[in-house]
């Protein structure tokens, strides 16, 4: 997992160092984000040394500490999608007044607005502090918001006090950083076949029929499903994208490879969720040279190709299949004829003309359409978020359709 760790001003910062090293013998890679308080406590260089990244101190300046430019203003966002959970130990009674009212005034409260990872914060401060209506108010709303809090530990404090507001133990940070983590990855176990991208048919030796499909939402399906804990099987059409991390890829040309390599995986699979855009029809008789221009018009004959979807959903057992629509027009009509002809227990449907929508784009607007008769609109949001909707949205479908028979008594 990729941890962001926040570290904020308290006698405790110095703690957090030990927090970076044994997070980093679990395997997880730590990137340091450190307030201006924290500095006052421990250096930048402690942290920068224990995780060999390094440590991001301000919102604007850049990786080498020379003059901000664009990259480094736009840091939080990067770094905010690359975290699997935001953890911030000790947090003091000041950062979780700003998460909870959502000021974002340094690079650890702008990096929170901006993540949608889970977050673990683990307070330390001192006990009136914490007693604090203020306080009190401030982590209940973090918490409703779904924040893990680890309550800080009695005992004496730094400033000559005694009661609740030391750190909580780094065990007990580590266990809820791992039952976090462990919630966010419910699809453990599964085996999830994806495909993506256009398919490609030729006409000649160098001309060939594509559509323009870029791979983009299949692809944060397959990551998004990757991360959750699932096993996944990526067959990809020909697209400009980086393979996700811990994805298997199964690279394809055309619509009858794409069929090839979907029909031999398929067994193996607990769920399928077929993004890509296959070709409908491919030229009869592909030529083995190159078409020669001529003044005659030129007419080339096309053959439909396999349905992929619905040739794999014929007999699908208790697999969840997932299919895709891309239409122009009747949307919820053209859907709803696509689940049931092609045997699919759910199907995503996108008006590719509505604005921020359709090819090439990081967001979509979709409405998912399943087998149970439920219609969920989404509103427009990047593709990674409704790569989440729709995964959550098969755990939902498998629990309604593999959901014990109701028993009927005989009296
Ligand atoms: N699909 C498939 N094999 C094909 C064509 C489509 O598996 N030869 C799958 C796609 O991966 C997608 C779904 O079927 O999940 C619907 O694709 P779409 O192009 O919207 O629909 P079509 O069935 O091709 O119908 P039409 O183009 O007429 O809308």
């Amino acid at each position: 997992m990729r941890i962001t760790l926040g570290v904020t001003g308290g006698v405790a910062a110095y703690k957090a160092a030990e927090l970076v090293r044994r997070l980093q013998q679990k395997g997880d890679s730590v990137q340091v984000v450190m307030t201006r308080s924290a500095r006052e406590f421990v250096t930048p260089l402690t942290f920068a040394a224990l995780s060999g990244q390094r440590v991001i101190t301000d919102l604007f300046s850049d990786s080498s500490g020379g003059e901000p430019n664009l990259e480094s203003a736009i840091e939080h966002i990067a770094v905010a999608q690359r975290t699997d959970l935001l953890l911030v130990a000790p947090a003091t009674a000041d950062i979780i007044a700003k998460f909870a009212r959502g000021v974002a005034d340094d690079f650890l409260t702008t990096l929170y607005l901006a993540s949608t990872a889970p977050v673990v914060v683990a307070p330390a401060m001192n006990v009136n502090m914490w007693n604090h209506a203020a306080t009190r108010q401030n982590v209940e709303i973090l918490r409703a918001r779904g924040v893990k809090i680890v309550e800080p530990d009695e005992g004496y404090l730094a400033c000559g006090m005694t009661g609740p507001g030391r750190l909580a133990g780094l065990e007990e940070i580590l266990a809820a950083v791992h039952e976090v983590s462990k919630a966010q990855r419910d699809l453990e176990g599964e085996t999830i076949l994806v495909s993506a991208g256009p398919t490609c048919e030729d006409l000649d030796p160098v001309r060939f029929i594509r559509n323009r499909s870029s791979g983009k939402m299949g692809y944060a399906v397959a990551e998004a499903a990757a991360k959750r804990g699932a096993k996944v099987i990526l067959v990809s059409g020909p697209v400009n994208l980086e393979t996700p991390a811990g994805v298997e890829r199964v690279n394809v040309r055309t619509a009858e490879e794409m069929r090839h390599a979907i029909v031999q995986r398929f067994a193996d699979a607990s769920i399928a969720i077929l993004a890509a855009a296959v070709a409908d029809y491919r030229p009869a008789q592909p030529r083995a040279e190159k078409i020669k221009k001529g003044s005659a018009p030129l007419a080339v004959s096309l053959e439909p190709t396999t349905d992929i979807l619905a040739e794999v959903a014929k007999n699908k057992g208790s697999r969840i299949v997932v299919g895709f629509a891309a239409e122009t027009d009747h949307v919820a009509e053209n859907a709803r004829k696509k689940l049931a002809s092609k045997n699919a227990d759910l199907i995503v449907a996108n008006d590719v003309t509505a604005e921020g929508a359709g090819f090439d784009r990081d967001t979509n607007v979709v409405t998912l359409f399943s087998r149970d008769g439920r219609d969920l609109a989404l509103p427009k949001m990047p593709k990674s978020e409704v790569a989440q909707r729709i995964l959550d949205e098969v755990l939902r479908m498998r629990s309604v359709l593999h959901a014990p028979a109701p028993r009927h008594s005989n009296v």
